[in-house]
């Protein structure tokens, strides 16, 4: 397992519920916490690794210590929203691009959790952003559909960059085309319905 970058076509996919957790989902969560405390990250979309699933953790601290912090979100849904506040963002899919994001201040979650567990949370600034960002990958939206036009005009050339650079690693062979991806992931998704 390892963390896609854009514009791989996992990261433009809508994903569906989980309609089973069981141990295999358990140990893709693992894997998962592991990959974004090693890429320094909050918070980790499935999607993000290639899977279409709609699962998403966050660790605000990014500190593998604190498991306490630990937070596994599954077909989470976003029932309330409140104000709105701008404040720059960075995603694991976009290594070294930061740009203001605008976003609701406030939300209420609900999702379910490792043990499929209902929960409804309500928070703010940081857990707000994290989760709104994370759910976003869910739907196959990314921090860059979300910045203001302004943003996205100055960076499209680093954009470019990202396409570029993936284009060639396609070229070179040392990734499967877009439509070879799109095939597993539809597998994926086809094996998961089918639990
Ligand atoms: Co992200």
């Amino acid at each position: 397992m390892q963390i896609v970058q854009y514009p791989h076509p996992a990261l433009r996919w809508k994903s569906q519920p989980v309609v089973e957790i069981d141990a295999e989902l358990q140990a893709i969560v693992r894997t998962m916490f592991d990959l974004m405390y090693e890429h320094q990250g909050i918070g980790l979309a499935a999607n993000q690794v290639g899977l279409p699933y709609r699962v998403f953790i966050l660790n605000l601290t990014a500190d593998p210590e604190e498991k306490a912090e630990e937070h596994i979100f599954i077909n989470p849904e976003i029932i309330n929203r409140r104000g709105s506040q701008e404040h720059e963002e960075g995603c694991l899919s976009f290594p070294k691009l930061y740009s203001p994001v605008r976003r609701a201040e406030e939300i209420v979650v609900e999702a379910f959790d490792l043990e499929g567990r209902g929960f409804e949370l309500t928070v703010d600034d940081l857990a707000s952003r994290a989760i709104q960002h994370e759910i976003d990958h869910l739907d196959g939206v990314l921090f860059i559909d979300r910045m203001s036009d302004a943003a996205r005009r100055e960076l499209a050339p680093v954009i470019g960059d990202f396409e570029a650079q993936y284009r060639r690693q396609q070229q070179l062979g040392l990734m499967p085309s877009d439509e070879q991806l799109k095939d597993q992931l539809r597998q994926l998704e086809q094996n998961a319905a089918a639990r």
